[in-house]
C-alpha cells in the first residue's frame, strides 16, 4: 500500500496522489452497492434537481433540462440516482479510476435505458480546459466524498466553481476531522505496518481490530459506528487504507468555501446543526449560543458533538433568485408538490427525509390542487396559512409567475 505522497516542501504531489487514489478505487470501486437490473431503490432528495434547488432558494427550479455533472462519480450510485430522479436532465460523470468507471458504466447500462450518461476518465483538475462534448457550464455539480481525496481541495473546488453556470448549485460531502480521529489513528498505524497492497492492508487492519482489547477506543468506535458498512472490504479500505485524505473543521471548511467564490446555501442534513439537539435541556444556554453568528454556532456544535464525521452542504454561484415568500406577493405564485412526496393522497406521507407526515384533509386537498398548474390566487387564495405551512415543511414549492405553471 503506498504511503501518502509528499513533495520536498511537504505538500502532496498532485500526480502521485491521483495515481495512488486511482489504484485504491481500481482495486475497490466505491461505493460497493450491487449493480441492479432495476431503478435504484428509495429516494434521496439531495439528488433531485427540484428538491435541491428548492432547498437553496425556497422556490421552484426553472423549467429546463439541467446539465448535471457528477464529479468523482465512483461506481456510479449517485449518478444512477441523478439519472432516475431527474428525467429531464442531461448527466455527465467523471472519475480518475478506470475500475470505478467500469462499474458505473455497467450500472447505468442496465437501468437507464435510452438515457446514457457521458462518462469520462478524467480528473476534475482538468475541468479548466475545454473538453469536446462537455458543457462549458453546468447547472448542478454533485461531488460527494471526492475533494478531500485530492492533493489540493481548494483548487479542486475552484475548478468546479469555474465550470458552474451563474445561478448553478453544487452539492458537496467532505470529511470532518473531529468525528474521524480514530480513523486517522488506525490509518497511520496501518501505514507503519507497510502492507504490500490494499487487500493485505484490509487483512492487517481487521487483524489489528480483532487483537486489540475490547475496551480499546479504536475498537469501540469501529463497533459502535462503522462495523456494519465495514463488513465490505471496499468500505474498510476506503476508511482505513486511504492513501490521501484531508479532513476539515468548520473553520477550514469555510475558508475553502470562501476561496471558491461560491455562497453557502446550507447543510443538507440541517437537523445535525440544530443547537436544540445538544443543548435543548437548557433554554437559556440555547438562547445564548443561538445568538452567535452562523459559523461560530456551527463550530460550537462540532465542538460539543464529537460524532460529526462529515459535512454535506449546498453552495451556489450568484445570482440565484431567492424566494422570500414572507415578503413576495406569493398568492401570484404557482404551487408545485415536492416530487419526493409519496403516499400523500392517503393523508400520511413520507417527506423528503423519510419522516412520516400526517396531513389533514384540507392539506391533502391543497396538494391535489397543485395539479391545476394555476397560481394560488386562482385556486385557494383564502387558505394562505395552510399554503404557508406546506411551503415551510417543504411539501410544496412555489414558482414565481414568470416561471410558473
Ligand atoms: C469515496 S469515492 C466517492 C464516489 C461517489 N462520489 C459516491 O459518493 O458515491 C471517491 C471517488 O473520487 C474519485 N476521485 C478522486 N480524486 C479525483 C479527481 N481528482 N478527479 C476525479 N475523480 C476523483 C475517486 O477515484 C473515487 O472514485
Amino acid at each position: 500500500m503506498p504511503l501518502p505522497p509528499a513533495r520536498s516542501d511537504g505538500r502532496p504531489e498532485p500526480e502521485r496522489v491521483a495515481q495512488a487514489v486511482a489504484r485504491l478505487y481500481d482495486t475497490y470501486p466505491f461505493p460497493p452497492d450491487p449493480v441492479l437490473a432495476a431503478a435504484p431503490p428509495g429516494y434521496n432528495w439531495r439528488w433531485c434537481w427540484e428538491a435541491a434547488y428548492g432547498f437553496c432558494t425556497g422556490g421552484l427550479a426553472p423549467r429546463h433540462s439541467p446539465r448535471i455533472l457528477d464529479a468523482g462519480c465512483g461506481s456510479g450510485v449517485s449518478t444512477e440516482y441523478l439519472v432516475h430522479l431527474n428525467p429531464q436532465a442531461q448527466v455527465w460523470a467523471i472519475d480518475i479510476s478506470a475500475g470505478a468507471l467500469a462499474v458505473a458504466r455497467e450500472r447505468i447500462r442496465r437501468t437507464a435505458g435510452d438515457r446514457p450518461v457521458d462518462f469520462r476518465q478524467m480528473s476534475l483538475f482538468d475541468l479548466d480546459r475545454p473538453q469536446k462534448g462537455l458543457p462549458e457550464a453546468f447547472d448542478w455539480i454533485n461531488s460527494v466524498g471526492v475533494l478531500h481525496h485530492t492533493a489540493d481541495p481548494t483548487l479542486a473546488l475552484q475548478r468546479l466553481a469555474a465550470r458552474l453556470a451563474p445561478g448553478g448549485i453544487v452539492h458537496l460531502f467532505l470529511y470532518g476531522a473531529i468525528g474521524r480521529w480514530e480513523i486517522r489513528l488506525l490509518q497511520e498505524a496501518l501505514c507503519l505496518l507497510s502492507p504490500q497492497d490494499f487487500p493485505e492492508g484490509v487483512r492487517l487492519g481487521r487483524d489489528i481490530l480483532a487483537a486489540l482489547p475490547e475496551q480499546n477506543r479504536l475498537v469501540q468506535r469501529e463497533r459502535s459506528r462503522w462495523q456494519l458498512e465495514n463488513q465490505r472490504d471496499e468500505c474498510f479500505a476506503d476508511m482505513y487504507l486511504h492513501p490521501h485524505e484531508v479532513d476539515f473543521t468548520i473553520d477550514s471548511l469555510f475558508a475553502l468555501i470562501d476561496a471558491s467564490g461560491l455562497v453557502f446555501a446550507g447543510f443538507s442534513n440541517p437537523e445535525v446543526w440544530h443547537l436544540e439537539r445538544l443543548l435543548g435541556r437548557d433554554p437559556e444556554l440555547c438562547q445564548r449560543a443561538g445568538n452567535l453568528p452562523d459559523r461560530q454556532r456551527y463550530r460550537l456544535i462540532e465542538l460539543l458533538d464529537t460524532d460529526i464525521a462529515h459535512y454535506e452542504f449546498f453552495l451556489f454561484k450568484p445570482p440565484l433568485p431567492m424566494l422570500d415568500w414572507q415578503r413576495s406577493p406569493w398568492p401570484d405564485y404557482f404551487p408545485r408538490r415536492n416530487p419526493c412526496l409519496s403516499g400523500w393522497e392517503e393523508g400520511c406521507a413520507f417527506d423528503q427525509d423519510y419522516r412520516v407526515v400526517h396531513l389533514t384533509a384540507a392539506e391533502v386537498e391543497l396538494l391535489r390542487l397543485c395539479d391545476r398548474l394555476e397560481p394560488i390566487a386562482a385556486i385557494a387564495p383564502d387558505r394562505l396559512n395552510l399554503w404557508q405551512s406546506l411551503v415551510q415543511r417543504r411539501l410544496v414549492f412555489l414558482a414565481p409567475p414568470d416561471n410558473g405553471g
